[in-house]
């Protein structure tokens, strides 16, 4: 089935770096995407595509809004989605506090399938339509979000936390459980359709040395799934690390030692780490996930964009909610930009989309099948509506170009700049063209 959609059409080809590089981007005024059994077949000008298409096609009319690439978002916690916004801690406060108590309801299967699909439409709702998601330690929570991603046709990672030291009871496994139940869930979800199993020891503070090295083992045994951690997030978490595991040289060592570091290993936050680990994780292919509101918000630190850039790590776009404060990815780029603003590094809106588009499908090594409109790839995209807001529809009325656009959308919008998210082509429902 041939599907054609007529806007204006931005995405990016490469990273646009902190010069916004006008060759790392296309930009279409009046453009046509042509999507053919759910993947992208051609983009380019309405007026020379039109002419190209089947005779019969039906074009989508969508003039004066902007298709971008589907947003990606690197890391997220659907069972931290009723906690989001609670008050006054940093991280192992705040664990003990809202995130732990949180995620022992999930051990509930009805309140798991629940709150998955609140969490998938949301995600949908805010033109999020690929995300690798941190479930909880029951089994059950990891079917429930797979299960609502089925449903929609959403492509998303997601995996067991492994946890056994440190931590309550309740969510307690062991090295034993994790390795069975990870396996297991391998087993039914890994490659089933759009969705991919992560491997997802919580941090290492809250695995015993047996248990990272089941989780190593498991992931020695199945090397195309996905490994999905934290790392180097706050220093009172690596200190404790540096105790825990003196044998170290650093935080990322301990998963390195546990052969946890390598291509398709995504780890949250990286904000303490030296030259040393940037260039193993470069070597090694690891991903880091860049999580601005959770960084803000827990008072944890700001992440070198430019370093792990020119070490050669990969670097994609995360809300991080719970800790992070919303699940608009364009809030998070708005709060990504400050956060480099203050280390003297530039966040361009075309770099801040990379970040959260092509960038993000790098990190997570999906950029063969997601993250832009190259011909042949997954028909993932969203329409962006300036006039959601009454500030955005004012702000739109003296901008000048498409980066002034894309950068005011960015400050000013969310979900209500989001009129529709489509999946391989087909529109999602949750939208705001929707009821
Ligand atoms: N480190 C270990 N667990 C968590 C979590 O749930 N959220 C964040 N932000 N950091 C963590
Ligand atoms: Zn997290």
């Amino acid at each position: 089935m041939t599907q054609a959609f007529r806007a204006s059409i931005f995405h990016c080809l490469t990273d646009p770096g902190p010069g916004a590089d006008p060759a790392a981007v296309e930009y279409f005024e009046d453009g046509l995407l042509v999507v053919e059994d759910g993947a992208v077949a051609r983009l380019g000008p309405a007026e020379e595509v039109l002419k190209a298409i089947p005779e019969g096609t039906e074009v989508e009319d969508l003039t004066g809004k902007l298709i971008v690439p589907g947003l990606i978002d690197c890391h997220v916690h659907y069972s931290q989605l009723d906690i989001i916004a609670s008050y006054g801690e940093q991280l192992l406060d705040w664990l003990n506090r809202y995130a732990y108590p949180a995620e022992a309801s999930f051990a509930d299967a009805d309140h798991a399938r629940e709150v998955a699909d609140v969490f998938r439409d949301e995600l949908l709702r805010n033109g999020t339509t690929t995300a690798m998601v941190f479930a909880t330690v029951f089994p059950q929570s990891v079917d429930a979000i797979f299960a609502a991603a089925e449903r929609r046709g959403m492509r998303l990672i997601a995996g067991k936390v492994l946890m056994d030291e440190m931590c309550p009871d309740e969510l307690s496994d062991t090295p034993e459980s994790a390795y069975a139940e990870s396996k297991a869930l391998i087993e039914r979800w890994h490659g089933k359709g759009r969705l991919g199993y992560a491997i997802t020891p919580r941090f290492a503070l809250t695995s015993s040395e047996a248990q990272l090295r089941e989780a190593g083992r498991l992931a020695s045994e199945y090397p195309d799934v996905w490994v999905h951690t934290h790392l180097a997030e706050n220093t009172e978490e690596v200190d404790q690390i540096a105790k825990q595991f003196a044998w170290s040289r650093s935080y990322l060592d301990v998963y390195d030692h546990f052969d946890l570091l390598r291509k398709r290993s995504v780890f949250a936050h990286c904000l303490y780490l030296d030259e040393q680990d940037r260039k193993l994780m470069a070597d090694k292919g690891g991903a880091g996930a860049f999580c601005p509101t959770s960084n803000l918000f827990l008072g944890s630190g700001l992440f070198d964009l430019q370093s792990m850039v020119d070490a050669g790590v990969n670097v994609g776009l995360a809300t991080d909610v719970g800790g992070g404060t919303s699940l608009s990815l364009l809030q998070t780029m708005n709060e990504a930009y400050k956060v480099l603003h203050l280390q003297q590094q530039s966040l361009p809106a075309s770099r801040a989309l990379h970040l959260a588009t092509l960038g993000a499908a790098k990190a997570l090594d999906l950029d063969a099948r997601i993250g832009n409109f190259e011909a042949g790839k997954e028909a993932d995209f969203i329409v962006l509506d300036a006039t959601g807001s009454s500030i955005t529809a004012r702000r739109a009325q003296t901008t000048t170009s498409v980066d002034e656009q894309l950068f005011a959308l960015i400050f000013l919008g969310d979900d209500r700049n989001v009129a529709a998210t489509y999946l391989q082509g087909e529109r999602t429902g949750v939208g705001k063209f929707d009821p």
